[in-house]
């Protein structure tokens, strides 16, 4: 795990955009090879993405052959609410930058079927041979999406209640009135977080020391989901001065020393490997939950006129291959368990984020 420490938040989010830029430069993504990038949402990420829309417009960076993945949603809260991630996307985002619609894909909070939206979500990812770089946030309690303390540390996209410290702190979004805050969202798993080929966190601020002090000095542990990056081979954690106050001088000291030796973390990162997309098949005897269910038809809801790009996600032939279950374990493309011998051939992407190159 590499720890980058700038004195302030603005310092650590330029860190955080210059990496992002140069990784996908690095990347040269053209339409059939592009970069997949994961995303967050949050106040500590606010000053990246203003960063990355500035250096847009000055013709430093195009996304256009970047497709994202967002890490969560609310559920039930409409996507035109202002304070869904829908809307916190478009508004600090995507309505400032040149990527296609299409390739935006953000979880639907609203959808007639949670469990298949999180199937397809997954299914979508695995189509395009993994998520390069997932940049994220975290919580005060450690939780990284809204992935809460007890979360699974092999969990993958799902339904996931919001813990009272979540609630809490994002109350401040709802009008300081908790009775406001969502009880449930949609968010990806800590294994879908793990299989990223790399993972950049945000820590900024003295609300977050404790959860950095947990997630990288303490053990590996469900309470501070943070932790299980520690399991990562490819993590980047960048803090400002006042998210490490709870750490150890001498962990500060030791992380701080790397960067001193003329160790550039930008210049670091996992070797881009190219991962093309791939047909994710469903295992014999599952797929039909749409058929049987005989799931009701929900007119798309309108996309409010400041979100220009419409995110609407055009169920397609593929999603009729899905396998709509909430145990992630038996997930189709799951990495970690229930895969089919048989079709192992047919993923691109294994355990821990490591990388099959295609020939
Ligand atoms: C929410 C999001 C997380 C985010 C966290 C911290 O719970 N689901 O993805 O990391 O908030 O947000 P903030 O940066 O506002 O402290």
């Amino acid at each position: 795990m590499r720890v980058i420490i700038r004195e302030t938040s603005s310092e650590a989010s330029e860190y955080i955009a210059d990496y992002i830029i140069s990784r996908i430069k690095s990347c040269e993504p053209t339409e059939d090879r592009p970069f997949v990038l994961g995303l967050p949402t949050g106040s500590s990420p606010e000053k990246i993405y203003k960063t990355l829309v500035r250096r847009h417009r000055n013709g430093e960076i195009s996304f256009r052959n970047v497709v994202t993945f967002n890490m969560d949603e609310y559920v039930g809260l409409p996507r035109d609410h202002p304070e869904s991630y829908h809307s916190f996307m478009y508004k600090h985002f995507f309505s400032h930058v040149d990527i296609p619609p299409q390739n935006i894909n953000i979880l639907d909070g609203n959808a007639p079927d949670l469990a298949a939206e999180c199937a397809s979500f997954e299914a979508r990812i695995a189509r395009y041979g993994g998520i390069e770089l997932f940049l994220g946030g975290v919580g005060p309690d450690g939780h990284i999406a809204f992935n809460e303390p007890g979360s699974s540390l092999t969990s993958r996209t799902r339904v996931k209640t919001l813990a009272y410290d979540t609630i809490l702190a994002n109350s401040r979004f709802f009008g300081n009135n908790m009775d406001h805050v969502p009880r449930r969202s949609l968010t990806v798993g800590i294994q879908t977080i793990m299989d990223a080929h790399e993972v950049v966190i945000v820590a900024t601020g003295a609300h977050k020391a404790l959860a950095v002090e947990k997630g990288l000095e303490g053990g590996v542990n469900h309470m501070w989901t943070l932790s299980a990056l520690q399991l990562h081979p490819y993590a980047l954690i960048v803090c400002d001065r006042d998210a490490t106050l709870e750490l150890k001088v001498k962990t500060v000291r030791y992380f701080e020393s790397i960067e001193q030796s003329g160790t550039d973390a930008r210049t670091q990162g996992p070797p881009l490997v190219y991962r093309p997309r791939t047909y994710v098949p469903v295992p014999v005897g599952v797929g039909k939950f749409h058929q049987r269910q005989n799931i009701p038809q929900i007119a798309p809801q309108k996309a409010p006129k400041d979100l220009r790009i419409n995110t609407e996600f055009n169920p397609s032939m593929e999603d009729d291959e899905l396998t709509p279950d909430s145990m992630s374990s038996r997930m189709v493309d799951s990495a970690i368990g229930g895969l089919d011998s048989t079709l192992k051939g047919d993923l691109f992407f294994d355990h821990m984020g490591s990388r099959v190159v295609s020939n």
